[in-house]
């Protein structure tokens, strides 16, 4: 028998709409709104694709894009410190907004602090 992954754990509807409620938050937010698309419907299903991989499910990203790179695809984008913490904000509202608690929530959040500390490309006094 497989463990369950944080994936399973999540649950696919509660892994979209914490997406789609995090790209209304980013799309509002004055830090990170200017280097977005103003139509996030890609972005949304990109990530989706992505943190269904991230957390143990089935590779749906790879599948379509090949293999993440994810600082690489980042670096078109000055992802300073001050855009990271407002990421990591949105994405944190968006768990409290879809009720997301408990460790599995704390172990997202937690990978996802990591990971947005090594998009950072852009030190504040560079811009
Ligand atoms: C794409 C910003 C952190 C995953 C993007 C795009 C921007 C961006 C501007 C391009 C959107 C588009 O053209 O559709 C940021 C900023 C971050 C951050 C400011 C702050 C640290 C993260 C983290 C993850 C992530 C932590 C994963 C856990 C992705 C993915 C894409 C993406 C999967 C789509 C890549 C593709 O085009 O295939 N991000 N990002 N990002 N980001 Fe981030």
């Amino acid at each position: 028998e497989k463990m369950p992954t944080p994936f399973d754990a999540i649950g696919v509807e509660t892994l979209h709409l914490i997406v789609e409620k995090f790209y209304h938050r980013v799309g509002q937010h004055p830090d990170l709104a200017p280097i977005f698309p103003s139509d996030l419907t890609e972005t949304a299903r990109k990530q989706k694709q992505f943190l269904t991989q991230y957390l143990g499910g089935p590779p749906l990203y790879t599948s379509e894009h090949g293999h993440p790179m994810l600082r690489a695809r980042h670096m078109p984008f000055e992802i300073t410190e001050t855009r990271a913490r407002a990421w990591l904000l949105c994405m944190k509202e968006a768990m409290d907004e879809v009720g997301l608690v408990g460790q599995v929530r704390e172990d997202f959040y937690s990978r996802l602090f990591l990971t947005a500390q090594h998009m950072i490309n852009t030190s504040e006094n560079e811009l």
